[in-house]
């Protein structure tokens, strides 16, 4: 059921609680923002807000300060990069709640943007108090949530405070469950999803729900190591996910019995340490040396995925294809992002390490979705409900 959107409710001189999240990679020696995506990624919500004169108070988590004030965590430096991309001024708080910033959110006018202090200074916020939610909520007349990034959290900014104001979707969560949701639901056919990464175990339910759901899965990065050893080929020293090989196999023969295709790598590059600099070289999965690691997929492979997803017309990937943070072990991934920009077909990026290879390489505004949630857009395609969707009014 589609969710109220913040269209769908007067906000003319309203104040708006509007949940984002500007949880943004910083750099670790400068502090500055490395990757801005997200801030404007919530523009569209924000600037339609200001344009209908609601009072705009913005809050987010930042990082993971265990409910302390941790200096470098604090939202100034975000509220800076949301005034220049804006081009309008933008306040911040103190904190997020208490009578101090009640007094600042009673000084707003109509078109103002306040910053709160990060969330996660207060444990209370991801322990989901009903008193902390209450005093957020004090804050404010509407809800909004824009922060898909955050909603498989149960925290009291995503769900608890739902319970006190009317809650809508912001434009970004109702673009990323629109997007996400057709992939599952009714995707135009063919479809595939193209899943890597270091461990099967992160990838499992996603895998399962997604089988019974495309039309072709092929599966590359560390995790295929685990199908290749379930098919009986030796991987060397891959890692091996004993304890889920029992799994694999029967995903496997699920996939089978759905008949859908699941391809695995066919050749790899590997080396004997994981390092940058270390000698590789490309070798057939039949014949993967005893005292090597797969780091990339091979070139064989890369043809091989590549005239796959060239007949699909929507493709979903999530998940680097080798070790891409070593750049001469990231050409299977980057080949992979390279292809998926040339094809004329729905391309969605689930978010994480998919989505900042794709951010990296410039290919952003070539794929048709990159999703903003990495944690969220595995759960939901996992099938999951996400709570802080959950809490949002139903579109009649
Ligand atoms: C994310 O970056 O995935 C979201 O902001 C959620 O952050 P968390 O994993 O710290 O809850």
């Amino acid at each position: 059921m589609p969710k109220k959107s913040v269209e769908d409710i007067e906000v003319k001189g309203k104040r708006v609680l509007l949940r984002v999240d500007f949880n943004v990679p910083l750099n670790i020696n400068t502090g500055a923002i490395s990757d801005d995506s997200r801030i404007r990624a919530s523009l569209p919500t924000i600037k339609y807000l200001v344009d209908h004169k609601a009072k705009v108070i913005l809050c987010s988590h930042l990082g993971r300060p265990e409910g302390k004030v941790v200096e470098n965590l604090r939202m100034a430096p975000i509220a800076r990069r949301l005034s220049q991309l804006m081009g309008l001024p933008v306040s911040t708080a103190f904190d997020c709640i208490g009578p101090e910033v009640e007094s600042k959110v009673g000084t707003l006018k109509e078109g103002d943007i306040l910053v709160l202090e990060n969330l996660r200074f207060h444990p209370e916020e991801e322990e989901n108090d009903p008193g902390f939610a209450q005093k957020l909520a004090k804050l404010a007349d509407i809800y909004v949530n824009d922060a898909f990034g955050t909603a498989h959290r149960a925290h009291a900014s995503t769900v608890g405070v739902a319970k006190y104001l009317p809650a809508v979707a912001g434009f970004l969560m109702n673009k990323e469950l629109k997007v996400m949701g057709k992939l599952l639901h009714n995707p135009e056919r063919p479809s595939a999803c193209l899943i890597g990464g270091a461990k099967v175990s992160d990838k499992i339910e996603l895998l399962q729900n997604l089988l019974k759901k495309v039309d072709v899965l092929l599966v590359g990065g560390g995790m295929a190591a685990t199908f290749l050893k379930t098919q009986g080929y030796e991987v060397g020293h891959s890692l091996i996910e004993d304890d889920k090989v029992d799994l694999a196999k029967k995903l496997l023969q699920e996939a089978e019995e759905w008949r859908v295709p699941f391809l695995v790598p066919i050749d790899a590059v590997v080396a004997e340490e994981i390092r940058a600099g270390a000698s590789t070289r490309v070798v057939p999965i039949t014949n993967i040396p005893s005292g090597s690691h797969i780091v990339d997929i091979g070139p064989q492979s890369i043809k091989l995925f590549c005239s796959e997803l060239a007949k699909c017309r929507t493709i979903m990937w999530n998940g680097p294809m080798g070790i891409y943070e070593i750049p001469q072990f990231a050409q299977g991934t980057r080949a992979i992002a390279s292809f998926l920009c040339t094809l004329n077909a729905t391309t969605i990026i689930g978010g994480g390490s998919s989505a900042e290879v794709v951010q990296a390489m410039g290919l952003t505004d070539k794929m048709t979705h990159v999703s903003t949630g990495g944690g969220a857009s595995l759960r939901f395609l996992e099938g999951a409900t996400l709570p802080g969707v959950k809490v949002l009014l139903e579109k009649k």
